[in-house]
């Protein structure tokens, strides 16, 4: 039985209207992956897989965190087909990719005439069609405060309301929601509801990055070959780089090397055939510092700030500066900075920069509203840098 004919309460034209939206939206209704199709043999994950698959069986909600690339929406994806709601609706939303008031109407619905470009007849929320089923909440952490206050009512009361309407209307939707940060930080910093955060986090799977996944790494980078029909080997020492590697992007930037290198059509792939971002590849920290004194990280910034290396340090000052505050800071922030003090830097340059320090691990970027942060490697850095440049 298809999931929309178990709905008996939607005529087929918004049926329709609704598959259109789902189209949109660029998310699928149905979940297409099971716990088996999640591949891992490392204790880390075998013990996620086995505390998420006992969660599935419940209602309650579930909170999956772990960083971009891990396996959130497979996991999502995984605890509805496990679940007793899996003959009904799977239905993914990103909070962070859409305004608000858009948001709310695709979660909530409207009535009739709500607000000028209204659908007439009004339309149905996400939350309604989802009954009997499960909607999966991506990068909760970009939803507004206004939007968690109504999420709450949902998980509480089991109702919602349509945007212009006055009707509760009952519905029955397992919330699995997913966040790239520890959503306890946001809480801390008066970002993301106390409430709304112990109400997801009742059951909390922790997914973990690949780095730490072990011999994880060549079992997917096996899977992925088959899976991209190519037959390439890695020398010794292009292995011992993968093993090395940070997987920043976990899981999801293994699949693209992989399909990269498969384009490059060899059979051995060498360290120089490997993506720059390598850099265990580029040279061993002892050999690259010969000489210079400067640590393994500070002679990469070097390298990959290039001629540019006055406004790397200008956004690792505004950083450091930030956390010494202990606060967080957002591209905006440096931006304006810079234009206080005549250095300019467009809003795209500040992104890419702020991209390659956390591809470095001197800071870490935030999704949503977090705004960035430098770690103690990035301080360390930047007080070397400093010194010298
Ligand atoms: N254990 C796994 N076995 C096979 N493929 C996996 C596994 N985990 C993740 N993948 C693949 O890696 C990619 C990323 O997974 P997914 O989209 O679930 O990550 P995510 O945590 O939701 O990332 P983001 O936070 O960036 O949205 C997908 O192509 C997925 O199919
Ligand atoms: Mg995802």
């Amino acid at each position: 039985m298809g999931s929309f004919a178990t709905i008996q309460r939607f005529t087929e034209e918004e049926t329709k209207q609704h598959n259109l939206r789902i189209q949109l939206l660029n998310k699928g209704h149905k979940a297409k992956y099971r716990f088996e199709d999640i591949i891992g043999k490392s204790e880390v994950i075998i013990r996620s897989k086995s505390i998420a698959e006992k969660m599935a069986r419940t209602n309650s909600s579930v909170l999956i965190t772990g960083e971009s690339g891990t396996g959130k929406e497979l996991f999502a994806q995984a605890i509805h087909n496990s679940s007793s709601r899996k003959e009904y609706p799977f239905i993914a939303i990103n909070c962070a990719a859409m305004p608000d008031n858009l948001m709310e109407s695709e979660l909530f619905g409207y009535e009739d005439g709500a607000f000028t470009g209204a659908r007439k007849g009004g339309k149905l929320g996400l939350f309604e069609f989802a009954h009997k089923g499960t909607i999966f909440l991506d990068e909760v952490e970009g939803m507004s405060p206004a939007l968690q206050i109504k999420l709450l009512r949902v998980i509480q009361e089991g109702e919602v309301m349509r945007v212009g309407g006055n009707k509760i209307i009952t519905v029955d939707v397992r919330i699995v929601a997913a966040s790239n940060e520890s959503l306890d930080e946001l809480v801390a910093s008066g970002t993301f509801r106390k409430d709304l955060y112990y109400r997801l986090n009742t059951l909390p799977v922790q997914l973990p990055p690949l780095r730490d996944r072990g011999d994880d790494i060549m079992l997917l980078f096996n899977v992925f070959r088959e899976e991209f029909g190519v037959s390439f080997e890695l020398s010794p020492n292009a292995e011992k780089a993968f093993m090395t590697h940070i997987w920043n992007g976990n899981i999801r930037e293994l699949r693209n090397y992989v399909e990269y290198l498969a384009y490059l059509d060899k059979k051995i792939i060498d360290c120089e055939d490997l993506p720059q971002s390598f850099h265990s590849c580029i040279s061993k920290p002892n050999k690259a510092l010969s000489g210079t004194g400067e640590s393994y990280e500070s002679e990469l910034l070097l390298r990959i700030a290039g001629n540019r290396l006055d406004d790397y340090l200008f956004v690792l000052e505004c950083l450091n500066e930030a956390y010494a505050k202990h606060e967080t800071i957002g591209r905006n922030s440096i931006a304006e900075r810079a234009d206080s003090m005549g250095i300019y830097l467009s809003q795209q340059e500040i992104r890419d920069i702020l991209n390659k320090l956390d591809g470095l691990s001197l800071i870490k970027i935030s999704k949503g509203r977090g705004g960035s942060k430098i770690n103690s490697k990035g301080i360390s850095v930047f007080n070397e840098m400093r010194n010298k440049y």
